[in-house]
Order: structure tokens, then sequence, then C-alpha cells
């Protein structure tokens, strides 16, 4: 049976669960129940959610938690996150509380160009196409000129447009390569609407306009973050091994591909739930991480580490192109709160911010990959997961702690302990 549905988005939002739940859940009234137990009683709010994207039929949650602790460059900061993976935040909080004993974080902007393009085809003779361009070049600014406004009041606008032959990867293919400051917006509306309106005043009879977006790779919107400390002062037994180790994890990360991609995943635990929790876009930020993690030709580590002269040196650099006003930041009432708690960030600032949430999430799991391995802190979790769901007392639950402690967890094994305690009780 066809489930082909005209004019859906016209629906109201129960006539879309109702054609929903008889469509493909014959129409159990528990998916209905679901749905809508995630509705907010606060009709307004909840209007709010439902206009931020199209056919909004509920609301999806995720964990929103905070990491206290967190020095960077002498400020104090808690660090929201937004993330359903258990054990990152209290990675975070963990890693944060280490380094505030041992200076902190540092973190600098090394740049903030954000890069929009028009790509297009053409024919004709080259050095036509230049002149051309170079002709043009005053009239596309003037084009953006009532975009540009307020971007420039604000200290932002177009910084240059470049015409680039792309001809030697593809037969015809030209682009204007534009290169942008959005100051604390993001810029994705404010960069299409210039790169469209340019591309409107540069076509002509033999330009082919195929299509004007921003670009997500931003290898010029550039934040570094770093932590040091002597190797003596890392804070476990035989330091001078720990540290070796964990640079030698970094390096493997560069040497394989394979442990590379799981170790910038790691990364991105700490930047995509900061990311996402004020606001922002997390499936740019990762577009244009990756293809950063790969600007060598082969796909590396976001992270470095060093030992020299008995110093233990930690550092990340990611391209993150974000925004503090705009979007869904002052929207959504998570991320204005969220914005607020880190004390209003310009969008540089954030950037310090969110680079320091990745550098302690890969500094966390480093630590314990090369020292006790992952598992143990998961397993604990796992652990107490399963006791949650069997509904042990806390006297109980204690006691499976405690027993589990040099045992392997499983879920058979912690069912069996309990069900043994409980026979013992009686
Ligand atoms: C799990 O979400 C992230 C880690 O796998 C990262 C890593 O291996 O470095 C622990």
């Amino acid at each position: 049976m066809s489930k082909t549905v005209n004019g859906f988005s016209k629906l109201a939002k129960l006539e879309k669960i109702d054609w929903l739940i008889s469509n493909f859940f014959n129409n159990d009234i528990k998916v209905k129940q679901v749905l809508m137990q995630y509705w907010n009683s606060d009709t307004v709010l909840q209007e709010l959610h439902d206009d931020f994207i199209e056919n909004t039929i509920s609301n999806y949650y995720l964990p929103f938690g905070i990491a206290p602790n967190f020095i960077i460059n002498g400020i104090d900061y808690t660090i929201p996150m937004a993330i359903e993976e258990s054990s990152v935040v209290a990675a975070a909080s963990l890693t944060a509380k280490f380094w505030s004993a041992r200076g902190g974080f540092k973190a600098k902007v090394i740049a903030t160009k954000k890069v929009g393009q028009v790509h297009f085809m053409y024919e004709g003779d080259k050095a036509t196409l230049q002149n051309y361009f170079v002709n043009k070049k005053q009239a596309l600014l003037q084009a953006t000129e009532t975009i540009t406004q307020n971007m420039k009041k604000r200290g932002g606008g177009i910084l240059d447009i470049e015409l680039r032959d792309k001809t030697a990867e593809l037969k015809n293919y030209y682009q204007l390569h534009v290169t942008f400051e959005t100051v604390d917006s993001m810029g994705a509306n404010f960069i299409n609407s210039c790169l469209e309106s340019m591309a409107n005043e540069f076509q002509n009879n033999s330009i082919q306009i195929v299509m004007s977006i921003l670009s997500n790779y931003v290898p010029e919107c550039l934040v570094q973050a770093e932590v040091s400390c002597k190797v003596s002062e890392l804070g476990v037994e035989n330091s001078e091994l720990f540290a070796q180790k964990f640079v030698q994890a970094v390096q493997i990360a560069n040497a394989e591909t394979y442990r590379a991609v799981t170790h910038n995943k790691g990364i991105m635990n700490g930047i995509d739930a900061v990311v996402i929790a004020t606001g922002n876009d997390f499936r740019a930020i990762e577009a244009g991480a990756h293809a950063y993690a790969s600007k060598s030709g082969r796909y590396k580590s976001l992270t470095n580490a060093t030992i020299e002269n008995g110093i233990f040196k930690f550092w990340i650099e990611i391209p993150l192109a974000l925004g503090t006003v705009g979007g869904l930041t002052k929207l959504h009432p998570l991320s204005k709160l969220s914005l607020k708690m880190l004390g209003n960030p310009s969008a540089k600032e954030l950037m310090k911010i969110i680079a320091v949430a990745g550098l302690a999430q890969n500094f966390a799991a480093l630590r314990a990959l090369t020292t006790s391995g992952i598992q143990k802190g998961h397993m604990k979790m796992h652990l107490t997961n399963i006791i949650k769901q069997l509904g042990a007392n806390e006297e109980d639950k204690q006691y499976l702690i405690d027993y589990f402690e040099h045992k392997t967890i499983t879920h058979n094994a912690v069912v069996e302990a309990y069900n043994k305690l409980v026979r013992e009780n009686e």
C-alpha cells in the first residue's frame, strides 16, 4: 500500500500524528501518548519549538548538563553541554578540575575569516573573463550594499572577492571566492544573501551561474587551546611513562586513520555538546573539523602533544564557525541560558571555550585509554544503570557496587548477584 500523502504540511499537528499512527503503527494509541507526553504544557514554549522546523509532531529531549571548574585564560567558566552519551560531562568536569590546579587552559583565536563561493561555468577566453571580473568587482560590492550595511556597522562585511580558475579540476569551472567577517554571527544567511546578489550582478550571456553558497570549510576561522605542566606534576605514579604513552597515543592517531577518526570523535563529544547547548550548527562544525583534520592529504588528529625539557604540552587547533547572535542562539531558551552562563561571550570567546571543551574531552579519553582503559568507567556506569533497572534499594546498590569492584560486569552476572541477595534477605 502506498503511503504517499499530499498536502501533509497543511495538516494540524494532531492530524499529522493520526496519519502517522494509522499508516505505520496500526492505530496504536500508545504511540500517540509517547509523542504527546513530550509536548510542553506551556503552549507558547511549545509553539516556539514547533516553529523551529516543519512538520513538528513532538520534542526530542537531550540531557542538558553542566561542567564546572574550567579556567580559560584566567577566567572561571561553567560549561553547558547537551549530549546523550554518558561519561562525557563527567570527563569534562574531572579534566577541568585537574587542569584548574595546573594553571588552567590557555586559548587564542588565530583568525575569523568565513568563506562563500559563486560557482559558475564559462567556455570563453580566460583573459576576457579576468578583465570582466576586474571591471565588475566594484559593482559586485555595490550589489550587496543593502545587505552589508548593518554588518559593516558591527565591524564585519566582505573582506575580498577573488576570481578563481578551477578548470584544471573541472572543465569550464570557475568561481568567485569571497571572504567575509561576520563578527558575532555565524553568518550563513548573510553570506548566502551576499553571494546570491553578487551572482545576479555577475552573470551574463557567457557566464552560467551554477550555485551560490557559503562553505563550511573554514580553515581561516581558527582557534587554538592548550594546557601544559611539568611532567612530574601530571599527578600519576609514573608520570614519565604516562606522558610518553600519552604522546604516543597522539602520534598513533596521526599515523593511523582508523584510530584518528575515533580520537577526533572523542574530541567532538566535547565540542558538539557545547555547540548544541549554545544553539550553534553542529553539522557545520563537524564537517569543517573533519575537513581540517585532512588538510595535509591524510586524516589526522586535531590535537597534538609534546614533551620538551620536562614540560608536557597538549593542544588543539580547530576551525570553528560559531555565532552568539542570530540563528537559534537567542531563540531557544536553553541556548540563551547557556550563553548567559558563559557570560554572554563574543563569537571569538565562544570559539575558545568550545576548543577547550574538545581538548578536555580528548585529554580525558587518552588518559583513560593509556592507563586503566576506557571500560572501567563505562562498566561502572553500566553497573549502576542495571542496578537502577532492577529497582534495588540504596543498601543493595552499595553491596552490588562493592561486590563488582574486582569482578567482570555483565547484565546476567548483576541480575544473578541481585537475585541471590534478595533471596538471602528474605
Ligand atoms: C567515545 O565516545 C570516545 C572515545 O572512543 C574517544 C577515543 O577513543 O579517544 C573514548
